[in-house]
Order: C-alpha cells, then sequence, then structure tokens
C-alpha cells in the first residue's frame, strides 16, 4: 500500500488497536435536518474529543467543524437523491478530488447501491474514486447502502456487496451488523466497519452491536444516529469507544454510560 494512503488511514484506525471510532453525521445529504442533527455544530462539537474520525459532507464541513479542529475527516462526496425522491440509489459523485484536497481530508466516501438500477453507475462511480485515490494518495471508504430497504440487511447480501466494492478497490467497507456477520468479514480482504443504523430500543442493545461486531471481525464502527439521538451522547460515545478501542466487556460500558449520563 503506498505511504499516503498508509498514512492517512492510520489517522482514522488507531494504529495499536487498528481500531476506529468514527462519528457519521453526514445524513443531512438526503434526510434534511435529523431529529437531533438540526443543527450540527451543537451536535458535533462536545463529541469531537471522543472520535477517530468524522464523517460528514463538505458543507458541514466548512459550516459547522472548526478548521482549527484536530480531526480526520471522511468526506462524503456522493449524493443527489433526498428521501423524498424517487430513488435514494440514483447518487452521483458530487465533490471533486482538488475540493477533498483543498479540505485536507483523511478519506473519501460514497454509497454504492448493489442490486439496485443504480449498481453499475455506483460501482463504476467507486472506481472512480478509487482510481483518483490512489493518485493523490487518499483513500475510498465504499458504504454498502440499502436505502429505505432494511430488510436486505443479512450476510448473504452484505458479503456480496463488501466482496464487489473491495474487488474494485475500496481500502474500507462500512456495512450493516448481521447474523453470521462473520462471514461477512471473512469473504471481505479490506477492514470493515459497522453503521449503526436508526435508533435501537436500548443504549444496551447499542453497546451489545457494538461489541457483537467487534467479537466477529470488525475493524470499528462508523456510527451516528445510535450517538447522537441518545439522551446523552457524549456518554453514549465514550461507552462505544470503551467497546471498540478498550475492549470492555458490554455491562462495563454500559456502566461506564450511566455513570457518566449522570454527572
Ligand atoms: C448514510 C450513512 C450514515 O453515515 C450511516 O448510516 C451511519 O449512521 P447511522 O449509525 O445513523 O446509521 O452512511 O448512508
Amino acid at each position: 500500500m503506498q505511504w499516503g494512503i498508509k498514512n492517512r488511514l492510520s489517522r482514522i484506525f488507531n494504529p495499536e488497536t487498528g481500531r476506529t471510532v468514527m462519528l457519521a453525521v453526514d445524513h443531512g445529504y438526503f434526510l434534511g435536518p435529523t431529529r437531533k442533527l438540526e443543527n450540527p455544530r451543537d451536535t458535533i462539537t462536545p463529541l469531537l474529543p471522543y472520535a477517530d474520525a468524522l464523517m460528514l459532507t463538505r458543507g458541514i464541513l466548512r459550516t459547522c467543524v472548526d478548521p482549527e479542529a484536530n480531526i480526520p475527516v471522511v468526506l462524503r462526496v456522493s449524493g443527489g437523491t433526498s428521501i423524498i425522491g424517487p430513488s435514494l440509489a440514483d447518487e452521483g459523485l458530487t465533490t471533486s478530488f482538488e475540493e477533498a484536497i483543498r479540505l485536507n481530508v483523511s478519506a473519501v466516501t460514497l454509497s454504492i447501491f448493489v442490486g439496485t438500477d443504480y449498481e453499475r453507475e455506483t460501482l463504476l462511480s467507486l472506481s472512480e474514486l478509487v482510481n483518483e485515490g490512489e493518485k493523490y494518495g487518499i483513500p475510498v471508504l465504499a458504504v454498502t447502502a440499502v436505502g429505505k430497504e432494511l430488510k436486505k440487511r443479512d450476510a448473504r447480501f452484505l458479503s456480496l456487496c463488501c466482496r464487489i466494492a473491495a474487488e474494485l478497490g475500496a481500502h474500507y467497507v462500512k456495512t450493516y451488523y448481521c447474523d453470521e456477520f462473520e462471514k461477512v468479514v471473512e469473504g471481505c480482504p479490506v477492514p470493515v466497519v459497522i453503521a449503526g443504523g436508526p435508533q435501537l430500543d436500548t443504549f444496551k442493545d447499542t453497546l451489545q452491536l457494538a461489541h457483537d461486531a467487534i467479537s466477529k471481525g470488525a475493524s470499528g464502527v462508523d456510527m451516528g444516529r445510535n450517538i447522537w439521538q441518545a439522551d446523552h451522547p457524549v456518554a453514549a460515545i465514550r461507552a462505544v469507544r470503551g467497546i471498540v478501542q478498550e475492549n470492555m466487556p458490554v455491562d462495563e460500558a454500559f456502566e461506564l454510560f450511566e455513570s457518566l449520563s449522570n454527572e
């Protein structure tokens, strides 16, 4: 792997653990002002000290994150659709590589929509990004998106998506946790991180999800709603961090969450 790509990946993945806690705050690019992310600066700022990297669009980066903030950026460079439009899968590339370089990003990211009418376009966009990324030493994160079809999240489908992303050169892949998640990891030769998905019933469920994913081979999380829609977001990210970066058992991480929530 070339030096620039390795160097940037080591900003995202802690070299000592090989793992990452990415904070995803890119939801507005198709969902608009999502609950608890209405004012992104207010949501993001207190969480920054506990995130290894921030995933967001250039608009929110420029307006809601100070350039002095010392946080690696994973820049979402795909979009062009909305939750009320005809198809979430019809995404294109929105942001140039020159812009990514100007913003000093540690990686760029896009969604791929395997199994939809737009699989070819989104997979070719991934390939284009990888070609550019290799030119400039910037890693590419492929997100195996399912749009509104959350029921598609099974090991057979997600293994297919992750493997295709890796075959096309993605440097790491984000997907969903599922039963037999170890098969997804086994079939994917690059690191896999998991999204949290919509808010779960309890915060302990979130911790269990993170723990199960890590114990089955995930290299970290790229989590949004289950952190910043929690009643105590700072306590939430610190507890998830305990699991990902410190190998805490679920009960210990939950105790940490409860004690920080009561401070
Ligand atoms: C949307 C994304 C989100 O960043 C991703 O889903 C992570 O956020 P959450 O944990 O809220 O699901 O990539 O396509």
